[in-house]
């Protein structure tokens, strides 16, 4: 067993397992896209970043393993300038097209930009948009992407 401390609580967790089991384990949330207990590992996303004392940068929870005595914050001011900063990435390109989209309003995104994004965006540029490629006639998307203030590549 290794002892933790997350967010001020002291928690002692199994052998192996990451900050983002840590967190579940005491009920703290962190926002996430790619973890999933039943999956491997991606840390492709980065939305899951938190403050670990003594490293130099924030530290994807869900790929981190605990090490003995580590101090960890999930809410403090460089987690959550991180966690905004990954959500102002991942927005930069995404289409301005939530009332059409097909998740009609089941969208995690949607759920953490407004948890965790910022009011506004630093990025005044035109929105890179991908046209639908012809698929055949078995397979077809019925949402396409806002075309306003969008450029085509
Ligand atoms: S949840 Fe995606 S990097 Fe951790």
């Amino acid at each position: 067993m290794l002892e933790l401390e997350i967010d001020g609580r002291k928690l002692e967790v199994a052998d192996g397992s990451t900050i983002m089991d840590a967190a579940n384990q005491a009920g703290i949330y962190v926002p996430h896209f790619c973890y999933h207990r039943k999956l491997s590992i991606a840390a492709n996303c980065r939305m899951c970043l938190v403050e670990v004392e003594k490293a130099p940068k924030p530290l994807p929870a869900c790929a981190t393993p605990v090490t003995k005595g580590m101090k960890v914050s999930t809410h403090s001011e460089q987690a959550i300038t991180a966690q905004k900063g990954v959500m102002e990435f991942l927005l930069i390109n995404h289409p301005l097209d939530c009332p059409i989209c097909d998740e009609g309003g089941e969208c995690q995104l949607q759920d953490l930009a407004v948890g965790y994004g910022a009011s506004g965006s630093r990025y005044a540029e035109m929105k890179r948009v991908v046209n639908n490629k012809n698929l055949g006639p078995l397979m077809h998307s019925s949402a396409r992407p806002s075309t306003r203030n969008c450029r085509v590549t």
